[in-house]
């Protein structure tokens, strides 16, 4: 699709977004104005340094902050607060701790009318399934590893099939192999309901496997710099060379951002720091052997 295609039928439309939060400390600028068009059923991913805004511009679109200049439209309509055409995946999960795992999907379903009990339950059921949970079904979720309740808050966040996800690091705490199964899932579901998908993560080969285009955000305050645009077939694998070399592009991009935000002299200071407090607390070889 062309970009004059994409504005014109865009799904999500970012015009001029951008964000100050007022702090003790005064005004933190999180997010410099921000323009992207997403089009229905893209999957778009975010990457850039920690604090530059990526979580923020991804609560923008939720509805969960209102932006401080620009707007945020779906569908051409301006959002003014959270609605159930989009579903956030924050970065730790937000799952009822007094519900079963069965129970917290089943919950998300509720809305769904004309969904019965029945029905909400095999839905629920194949999603477990799908992040290879279902022998959990019982369990609540202090009972449950990082990953696992990761792997049920996306389940639970996939349940409902709402038209935009929105997923703020979501894979972090999954070991390796789990993940690469889950990126192959991620993208049967997405190419089988058309989602549109937003994606965030600070892992480039992630990003090169998952999406359609690729922004790359600048230091803190953030903006998008550059946009990748991947197009390799899909079902892609992470491990694919081909993915590898797309991961790289968006690397070499997103480290001269790293790099400019790194002062020697700062960093130097950091290690004087570090000698002086280890001094101060007498630490010496072979401490607490
Ligand atoms: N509610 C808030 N009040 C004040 N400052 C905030 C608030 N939310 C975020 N910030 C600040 O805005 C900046 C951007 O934060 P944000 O969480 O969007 O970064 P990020 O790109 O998601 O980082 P990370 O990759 O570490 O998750 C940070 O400096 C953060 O401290
Ligand atoms: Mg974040």
């Amino acid at each position: 699709m062309t970009e004059a295609a994409v504005q014109a039928a865009a799904k999500v439309s970012l015009r001029g977004v951008s964000k100050r939060f007022e702090t003790k400390k005064g005004v933190l600028e999180a997010l410099r104005p921000t323009t992207l068009d997403i089009a229905e059923g893209e999957f778009v991913v975010f990457v850039g340094p920690s604090g530059c805004g990526k979580s923020t511009l991804l609560n923008l679109i939720a509805g969960l902050e209102q932006p401080s200049e620009g707007e945020v439209l779906i569908d051409g309509k301006r959002v003014t607060g959270p609605g159930y055409d989009r579903l956030m995946l924050f970065q730790e999960h937000a799952l009822f701790p007094w519900l079963n795992v069965l129970h917290n999907l089943e919950f998300s379903l509720k809305r769904k009318k004309n969904l019965n009990r029945r029905e909400r339950r095999e839905v629920a059921r194949y999603y477990l399934t799908l992040v290879r949970l279902e022998k959990f079904e019982n369990s609540y979720i202090h009972e449950l590893s990082g990953g696992m309740r990761q792997r049920v808050a996306l389940a639970r966040a996939l349940a409902p099939n709402p038209g935009i996800l929105l997923m703020d690091e979501p894979f972090g705490a999954l070991d390796a192999l789990t993940r690469d199964e889950l990126y192959i899932h991620l993208q049967e579901i997405w190419q089988k309901t058309k989602k549109t998908i937003i994606f965030v993560t600070h892992n480039v080969r992630e990003a090169a496997c998952l999406g359609d285009r690729v922004c790359v955000f600048s230091n803190r305050p953030g903006r998008i710099k550059s946009v990748f645009r991947i197009k390799l077939p899909r079902i892609r694998m992470m491990y694919d060379p081909a993915v590898s070399a797309e991961g790289a592009r968006v690397l070499t991009e997103l480290k001269t951002e790293v790099h400019e935000s790194v002062d020697p002299r700062k960093s130097n200071e950091k290690t004087v720091n570090h000698d002086r407090i280890l001094s101060l607390t007498g630490h010496t070889m072979g401490d607490g052997i």
